[in-house]
């Protein structure tokens, strides 16, 4: 038995995949073996979920059909609602959306069927209606009326609408479109292991894409997008950057949206978010957020040669949109439940039980001693 640890599964690879490649060395990621800057430029974000779901791209009448689905499905019971709306006001969104999930399951007549046509028709549900459960949170907690999905708005419209009661431009849709193009798959990244291994004890759907959310939300994996506005809101203006930048550096602390487990020299996602960043910022007309950007991506590759990963230009682009910095992480869930359900029902058709080993480093063997003689 080989005993060497490697702590955080570095460089260890553990299965195989058809949904994804990340190619750090030629700065490439493909789904399904397209580049993920070809579909963010000819493709909305449905045909990209469809792609992850099915392993092709949908021609019309098939991507037609997937929208139907999607639209009969976008409904939140009423029971769900009430739910959100009696969540206390304080939760952080992402539990939300974990309970979310988890009540979908409670819900779901096939939850504990298994099959590949039931696990699809699940992850079809489960992609359509947690926009809609995330969406009655984010009005809900501000006192405020929860908006239904409306037919025949495209996903990401639908969630404008559902969260503001109305369609922003065309050209903000498309941004956030391509935020979820970007955000919708990444290997075996920690949450998507977790749905696998989760899955990988013959589990169902609603469970592991509920544990998966849990695993997104640390500030490591998914929370960094939250992080980073966070940050960006403490340096404040761009004036202040350059010093702020610098002094975390100095008391060496981990600058959120920077470095990543496999890219060592650029995210392949970044240059793409960054353009439509930029653009979202025009739009807006505030490019305070953009000065910062620049500022803090040049110290940090002078001093560290550490790169943004794609959380770093997608924080301050949901932020101009007018979301709340606590939602941006369950913007990610939303598109990368099409990751998550994809890898599951890969690890449902070739399932091998995930179970490492561990090496012992606690107390040699004790005798146990009576209550009454320790
Ligand atoms: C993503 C991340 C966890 C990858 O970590 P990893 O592969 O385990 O790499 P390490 O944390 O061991 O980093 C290697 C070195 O780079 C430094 N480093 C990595 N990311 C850094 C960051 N964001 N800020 C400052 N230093 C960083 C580490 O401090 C470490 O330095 P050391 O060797 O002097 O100790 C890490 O880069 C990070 O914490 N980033 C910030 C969170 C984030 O944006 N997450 C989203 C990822 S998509």
């Amino acid at each position: 038995m080989n005993d060497e640890i490697k702590k955080g599964l570095l460089g260890i690879v553990v299965d195989e995949t058809t949904v994804s490649q990340v190619m750090p060395d030629i700065n490439s990621l493909t789904y399904r073996g397209y580049a993920v800057q070809d579909l963010c430029e000819k493709c909305i974000f449905e045909e990209v979920a469809y792609l992850v779901l099915n392993g092709e791209l949908p021609n019309k009448s098939q991507l037609n059909k997937f929208k139907k689905e999607l639209d009969k499905n976008r409904n939140i019971t009423i029971n769900l609602r009430e739910i959100i709306k009696h969540m206390p006001k304080k939760s952080h969104p992402m539990d939300v959306a974990r309970t979310a999930v988890s009540v979908m399951g409670l819900e779901d007549k096939e939850t504990n069927n298994n099959s590949s046509e039931a696990n699809m028709r699940k992850a079809i549900r489960i992609f359509a209606k947690t926009p809609t459960a995330i969406a009655a949170f984010f009005r809900a907690r501000k006192g405020k009326n929860v908006i239904p999905p409306k037919k025949n708005l495209s996903f990401s419209e639908n969630f404008f609408h559902m969260c503001f009661g109305k369609v922003p431009k065309k050209e903000i849709v498309k941004a956030f479109d391509v935020s979820l193009i970007l955000y919708a798959e990444h290997s075996f990244n920690v949450s998507t292991f977790t749905a696998r291994t989760i899955t990988s004890s013959l589990s169902d759907i609603h469970g592991a894409i509920t544990g998966a959310i849990a695993s997104l939300k640390g500030p490591l994996h998914g929370g960094a997008n939250e992080e980073v506005m966070r940050m960006m809101n403490k340096i404040k203006k761009p004036e202040n950057a350059n010093k702020w930048i610098n002094n975390s550096l100095d008391k060496k602390e981990v600058v959120m949206g920077f470095g990543h487990r496999v890219y060592k020299s650029g995210d392949s996602r970044v240059p793409t978010m960054k353009k439509y960043f930029k653009k979202v910022a025009e739009i807006t007309k505030d490019k305070k957020f953009h000065k910062i950007y620049d500022i803090v991506e040049k110290v940090m590759i002078e001093r560290k040669n550490i790169h943004p990963n794609v959380d770093y230009p997608t924080g301050p682009t949901y932020h101009l949109m007018g979301f709340d910095t606590d939602f941006f992480t369950p913007i990610f869930v939303i598109s990368r439940i099409t990751g998550w359900s994809a890898h599951i029902m890969e690890q449902h058709k070739a399932n091998k039980l995930i179970r490492p080993l561990s090496k012992y480093s606690g107390e040699k063997y004790r005798k146990v001693l009576l209550l009454n003689q320790r």
